[in-house]
């Protein structure tokens, strides 16, 4: 069967390294954009739909067409995000295409394989047209399932060499190369195709 693959972006890079402004720019144009937004910054990107409870989430799940929401929760932020990600499954499977923006993983995942709807979500999501962008300040410490599955790899300045050394494994980017990078400097590798390009973030 045919079907419209989405991509899965690894993200990675110390805190302002600049892998929230990239992804801004990378989804600038998207239309439907579910993002899992633990620090509330998403909320307040213009055109944003800030959501703070399930309610709200499983109202927007259903809706098709454009919509951007930023899903700022509290509580068990494990459980909520669980949560988040079964909603964007259904609302990228059955409603319309989307992008899913998901921050900060090494709080809600582990380095064993991905928990729950966010494994279903990294495995099974691809196949369905959604495109996930998967963030993290320290990616030995998320799991292993995003990076198993990732279509691309997108590196800023790292500060763990823990870090460096497992994702210069999983990838053809050097470490010597990820020691380098500066704050907004990035190096993506297309994981489909071995293409690696090079750029710096300006605003
Ligand atoms: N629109 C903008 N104009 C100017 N500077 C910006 C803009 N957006 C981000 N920056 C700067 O770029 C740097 C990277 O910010 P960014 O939010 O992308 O970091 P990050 O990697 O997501 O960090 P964290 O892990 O802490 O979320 C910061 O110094 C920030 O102040
Ligand atoms: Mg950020």
């Amino acid at each position: 069967m045919k079907t419209q693959d989405g991509r899965l972006y690894v993200i990675s890079g110390a805190s302002r390294s600049g892998k929230t402004a990239w992804t801004r720019k990378a989804t600038a144009r998207a239309k439907r954009i579910f993002s899992w937004d633990p620090e509330a910054q998403w909320c307040d990107v213009a055109g944003f739909h800030k959501i703070t409870t399930r309610k709200m989430l499983l109202a927007y799940m259903a809706k098709p067409g454009p919509q951007k929401i930023a899903y700022v929760a509290g509580g068990d932020l494990k459980a909520e995000f669980d949560f988040f990600c079964g909603c964007a499954m259904y609302a990228g499977r059955y409603v319309e295409g989307l992008e899913v923006i998901a921050e900060e993983l090494a709080d809600v995942s582990t380095p064993s394989k991905a928990p729950g709807n966010w494994g279903i979500l990294v495995r099974r999501g691809l196949k369905r047209g959604i495109t996930i962008r998967a963030i993290s300040q320290r990616w030995s410490e998320a799991d292993k399932t995003a990076v198993g599955n990732a279509t691309d790899f997108v590196f800023f300045r790292m500060s763990s060499g823990d870090d460096v050394r497992y994702l210069s494994r999983k990838t053809k980017i050097e470490e010597i190369e990820i020691n380098a990078l500066v704050p907004l400097q990035y190096v993506h590798m297309d994981a489909l195709n071995g293409n690696i390009s090079r750029g710096k973030l300006k605003f």
